[in-house]
């Protein structure tokens, strides 16, 4: 269907070149599909050792934290979503938290005013990690395989070292230029104290130290003893605030997922400290209100129904979600109900765009360095898991004795209370800084499910662009019948509320369109990609898996058995 328009006809060209670079892969027994092909690598090894989709998530997850540090992370947090071949499902929150020493004013000047960059780039922008306490309470729950064996690859690459690529040598040379001797100048040397070349064996024996010990103690081998005491000391030298006693109160949290439907399939992803599975089932109720009989994909209408229905979720977004430990009253089942959808979608005007109100809020900025991936088993059992360090390489600080990035999470905070700014920024109740508070996160890992079962896998990074490229993916795929490869390449745009504007993908929306939807009142500006989607879909049909990464990944990979 998404290719019948007259006017989408030269895209669909484009469209069928990236479908010739960017195949779809397939597997009968069990699939993993990362940004980083050695990591997908070690996922579906685990798979064919007999390993369920929990045990290559956890792996797949260590083995991202060594081979691709922009994001993959023991020092961040995140979150998984798991179903099972029964139709079970269920989530772990693994989220950062501010630090027991943490205040709502902690980032202001004498004057109140937002220190610049001191939420995201300073050593006070480290949250309490989440990621190792996540993937050990999901597998002690549901994992098969002993934990020491999902470790240990991840152990391996790390010590033995793996080959450097070309993107991490990018980074690796402007680390090095912008600081020698800082921890990041540092941390891609080989052992002559340079930066590891192309092509080059690259070891991370710290690194190595570090999962061994967590190899070897699980959750403790990281809240508490030598690791423990190191991160607090690092944190004591250099003026950060986790303590001790952070680390040990740290626990991951087994949240009841959000579940919505679009015509036959149930929708299961994320609720708060994320907002993505909120906005992203208001957002699937309004498309389902929509005719596609008469909007065709991409076209002009499309475009400007996806960016409203954005706009109103982003608003909901804002005015009301935090971390639910602290908000008990936020008004989640409304927000994701199809009543709520019909008062939205009655709002929208097809022929003009809606205004922004900006006395209300909005939020700044948040990083786009989160890293996605999905992995399914051979029994049909799913897990779709986002993490991160929040920029890319997070804080860009960390122990030379312990060898991982710590995040720079709480920058999602809203950093100065009541203030909010024409460029966005918020300073709304729901998520201000509070001692042992998560902060409002917008990854959205997802899983679709048709007939009680897993059917598609699907999430990106981008910050709030991913809940916004989820849901355009999960629409492609549900609503536009697309393969999961080509609803991964296809156009994408992204409003989210405030700024008021639509970001689209430059090369992917014809001028004609940017010039109606500019005369219906909408304010564009080009991106080069939005998202960098890892998804698998089930064909039915064959009874096979479908992979596919984003080719905005250079190292990604779907890998099958
Ligand atoms: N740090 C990005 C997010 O949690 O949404």
């Amino acid at each position: 269907m998404f290719s019948k328009s007259k006017s989408a006809l030269v895209f669909s060209c484009l469209l069928l070149s990236i479908s010739v670079l960017q195949a779809q892969v397939k597997a009968k027994n069990g699939m993993v599909v990362s940004t980083s092909s050695v990591a997908s690598d070690v996922g579906v090894d685990i798979l064919k050792k007999g390993g369920n989709a929990i045990d290559a998530a956890v792996a797949t997850a260590f083995a991202l934290a060594v081979t691709h540090p922009s994001a993959g992370n023991i020092g961040g947090g995140g979150f998984l979503v798991y179903m099972t071949n029964q139709g079970d499902v269920t989530t772990f929150d693994f989220r950062e938290k501010a630090p027991l020493k943490a205040t709502d004013d902690m980032y202001l000047d004498e004057d109140g005013n937002l220190i610049r960059m001191e939420n995201h780039l300073t050593i006070k922008a480290i949250g309490v990690p989440g990621t190792v306490a996540g993937l050990y309470k999901s597998h002690q729950k549901y994992g098969k395989l002993p934990w020491a064996d999902l470790v240990q690859p991840a152990v391996d690459l790390a010590q033995n070292g793996f080959t450097m690529n070309w993107t991490l040598y990018g980074a690796a040379q402007r680390f090095r230029e912008m600081d020698a001797d800082s921890f990041m100048g540092q941390y891609f040397s080989n052992s002559n104290g340079e930066v590891t070349q192309p092509g080059e064996n690259w070891k991370q024996e710290a690194l190595g130290k570090t999962l061994a010990a967590i190899r070897d103690k699980g959750h403790d081998g990281f809240y508490k003893g030598e690791v423990a005491k190191k991160i607090a000391d690092y944190m004591k030298e250099n003026g950060g605030l986790i303590s001790k006693q952070d680390l040990a109160k740290y626990e991951a949290i087994e949240r009841t997922p959000l579940k919505g439907t679009y015509k036959d399939y149930e929708i299961y992803s994320m609720p708060p400290p994320s907002s993505g599975g909120v906005a992203l089932l208001e957002m699937m109720n309004l498309m389902e209100l929509a005719d596609f009989e008469e909007i065709e994909f991409n076209s002009t209408a499309y475009v400007h129904l996806v960016a409203e229905a954005m706009r109103r979720a982003f608003a909901d977004r804002a005015e009301h979600l935090g971390d639910p430990d602290f908000n008990p009253d936020m008004p989640i089942d409304r927000l994701i109900s199809k009543e709520h959808a019909k008062q939205r979608f009655a709002e929208i005007d097809m022929e003009k765009a809606s205004v922004s109100d900006s006395s209300k809020f909005g939020q700044l900025y948040d990083g786009e360095s989160t890293t996605h991936f999905s992995v399914m088993d051979k029994d049909g059992n799913a897990v779709s898991l986002t993490y991160t360090l929040e920029f890319g390489y997070g804080s860009r600080l960390g122990s030379n004795e312990l060898g991982f990035i710590f995040n720079n999470e709480m920058g999602d905070f809203n950093p100065v209370p009541g203030i909010t700014t024409s460029r966005g920024q918020i300073g709304t109740k729901p998520n201000l800084i509070q001692p042992e508070k998560r902060m409002l996160s917008s990854m959205t890992p997802t899983i679709v499910a048709k007939d009680g079962k897993p059917y598609l896998v699907i999430g990106s990074p981008g910050g709030r662009t991913i809940i916004n490229t989820v849901f355009q993916t999960v629409l492609n795929v549900l609503e536009f019948d697309m393969e999961i490869h080509k609803a991964i390449e296809v156009m994408k745009i992204h409003h989210q509320w405030l700024p008021d504007r639509i970001m689209y993908e430059k090369d992917l929306l014809s001028p004609d369109t940017r010039k109606a939807l500019e005369g219906m009142g909408h304010t564009l500006i080009d991106r080069s990609r939005l998202g960098v989607l890892m998804g698998i879909r089930y064909d039915e049909e064959n009874g096979v898996l479908v992979g596919a990464s984003d080719s905005s990944s250079g190292e990604g990979k779907a890998s099958g058995y």
